[in-house]
């Protein structure tokens, strides 16, 4: 089992009438951070939650709550989530484009760790000179939108690249990868050089959740 290894699991895969009971099981089961998908219907095909659920969950939980923006313009929101709670905001290149560090910068001036996502189809370059600003990058192993897809395997060298250019820049920063995390998945994602583990349709299906957890982060039977 690697120890440095998280898993943050999405509660976009939860039951959402039961939120803060769904948060709560989590925590006892040995999640690291808490996954929130935050989609608005025209970055993404998917309306899920905004910063109310934040808020909300920010109640049952003393998790990061790890904020995932799916959504356009994210440098008008991103406020309204660190005033929620949120204690990492990442933020696509897709929808920041050469906004990318200013964005970032406004993250950190709340006090919230901040990070760059990139969808399966964007070169790591574009992340590049952003690198010094970010806590964490998010590397998306599916189009962002959907749980319970099927993890892009072009992104396992992605992962690697990533993983050089943060040695390279000297930084502690975290490497997530999100979409498609199974126990098989999360092995190879975990070799080449991701830290933190999303995942949603694999914890939420599984019958022990604890354990499925642990197996994802690479603990033998
Ligand atoms: C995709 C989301 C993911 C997704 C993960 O748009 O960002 O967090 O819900 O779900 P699974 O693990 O089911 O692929
Ligand atoms: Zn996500």
């Amino acid at each position: 089992m690697y120890s440095n290894i998280k898993i943050a699991p999405s509660i976009l895969s939860a039951d959402f009438s039961k939120m803060g009971e769904e948060v709560k099981m989590l925590e006892k089961s040995g999640a690291d951070l808490i996954h929130c998908d935050v989609m608005d219907g025209v970055f993404v095909k998917n309306i899920s939650f905004g910063p109310k659920m934040v808020k909300d969950i920010r109640k049952y939980t003393v998790l990061p709550l790890d904020c995932h923006l799916m959504i356009v313009n994210p440098e008008k929101y991103v406020g309204v989530f660190a005033d929620s709670g949120a204690d990492i905001i990442t933020v696509h290149y897709e929808t920041c484009g050469d906004n990318l560090i200013n964005t970032l910068k406004l993250i950190k001036s709340y006090n919230v760790k901040c990070g760059a996502v990139i969808n399966p189809d964007t070169n790591a370059d574009k992340i590049e000179a952003a690198l010094e600003y970010c806590d964490m990058v998010l590397l998306m192993s599916v189009f962002p939108g959907f749980g319970g897809q099927k993890f892009i395997e072009s992104v396992y060298d992605k992962l690697s690249l990533v993983k050089e250019m943060i040695i390279k820049s000297g930084k502690k920063i975290d490497l997530e990868v999100d979409g498609g995390i199974n126990l098989e998945t999360a092995a190879t994602a975990i070799e080449k050089g991701a830290n933190v583990l999303v995942a949603g349709n694999t914890v939420f299906s599984s019958c022990d959740i604890k354990q499925t957890m642990q197996f994802l982060k690479g603990k033998k039977n």
